[in-house]
């Protein structure tokens, strides 16, 4: 007996310059304080956006109790909507900063990275830059100038940006619909990565859409652009998978073989935007056979970027129910985060953090 234990504890001085072992974490109360050094454990920061049309009053600066939860379990944090275009930029001489330089100040003050969110997109831009009249000229120099602002105000503070989000369709085609495309052509990607390192030469630059969690055309399509920016040398640091599942597609079980060619490609890879959706009964509440299936596909995406050796963060896109885009967005589908809407966590948080405290200490 005496005997056992004692090799025990060799073993254990043996493995003890490899870190702590894993056991010793799997006490930590925290996501971040069981995650490994190397992995942002991240979540978007509820504000603007779907939030506006709710019968509650902007979450982040007005739930205290939230932020203490954001505070306590994240080591990096995603502006939700805060640094979109319509929400920083309302008008073309006007930038609205408070809410995002709270964000900032909030993640300095908390040890936190923070995820810049988003500079090309098709989506949420103002009325102004929509349905203005610009020549090529102008809409280049609108786009030059809002990156350099932007970027450049947060320049240091800010680990990973979003650059192009959702810039290619399902059938891996520029999307038209992004303005900036559609008039300048696809070039202006290049431009906007470029752009963006000049004003924070710091800052790792990201392609981020979702519809990329299993292989297909998406896929081929972005690593050809990837491999295409590149070999123009243009500053392209990561490609990242947003993860929005839902229960009716199945788990994320392809997503570290996406990830790790991308990493082939020698880029970072993140996951940004993690929720996991399901159809909700009748009774509005989800089946414990729901909560645990859904507590898998957390664990298989969180597997897969803990696989994948440039794949150091991990976001969630929301904590809690309370403020989830998802109901919004998908009717009849919900319960889609970690947390309930009073913050008491689901299985997937301790799959989450269970996953977290066995993951080696070092790769
Ligand atoms: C969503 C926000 O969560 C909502 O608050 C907003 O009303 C709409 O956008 N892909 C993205 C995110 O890149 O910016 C989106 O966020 C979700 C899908």
């Amino acid at each position: 007996m005496r005997k056992a234990i004692l090799a025990a504890l060799t073993t254990a001085a043996i493995l003890a310059p490899l870190g702590p072992p894993a056991f010793a974490h799997g006490s930590a109360d925290s996501l971040r304080e069981a995650a490994p050094r190397y992995l942002r454990i991240g979540s978007a920061v509820a504000g603007g956006g779907h939030h506006v049309d709710q019968p509650y009053p902007d979450p982040f600066p007005n739930d205290r109790q939230y932020r203490r939860v954001l505070a306590r379990e994240f080591s990096s944090v995603s502006p939700e909507n805060q640094m979109k275009w319509e929400f920083i930029h309302p008008a073309r001489h006007e930038y609205n900063f408070g809410p995002a330089d709270a964000i900032v100040a909030f993640a300095r003050k908390n040890g936190q990275a923070v995820r810049g969110h988003t500079l090309l997109w098709h989506s949420q831009n103002p009325a102004w830059l929509q349905e203005g009249t610009f020549t090529k000229a102008e809409l280049r120099k609108i786009l030059k100038d809002h990156i350099f602002t932007v970027v450049g105000r947060y320049r240091g503070k800010i680990q990973q940006w979003d650059v192009a989000n959702e810039i290619l369709n399902e059938n891996g085609e520029y999307r038209q619909e992004n303005i900036f495309i559609r008039e300048l052509g696809p070039g202006i990607v290049a431009d906007a990565f470029r752009w963006a390192h000049q004003a924070d030469p710091h800052a790792q630059l990201f392609l981020n859409d979702y519809g990329v969690e299993w292989p297909g055309v998406k896929v081929d399509a972005y690593a050809t652009l990837a491999q295409q920016l590149l070999a123009q040398r243009v500053p392209l640091h990561g490609f990242a998978s947003q993860a929005h599942l839902s229960m009716r597609y199945g788990a994320p079980d392809q997503l570290a073989g996406v990830l790790q060619r991308f990493d082939d490609l020698g880029l970072k890879t993140a996951i940004t935007e993690l929720d996991v959706r399901m159809d909700l009964p009748a009774s509005g509440v989800p089946t414990a056979e729901q909560l645990a299936t859904q507590a898998t596909y957390y664990k298989t995406a969180l597997d897969a970027c803990l696989a994948v050796d440039g794949c150091n963060s991990f976001t969630i896109w929301g904590f809690t129910d309370k403020y989830s885009w998802v109901p919004v967005f998908f009717p009849s589908e919900g319960a889609a985060t970690v947390m309930w809407d009073d913050f008491g966590k689901k299985p997937a948080y301790f799959a989450l953090k269970k996953t977290l405290a066995e993951a080696p200490r070092r790769r």
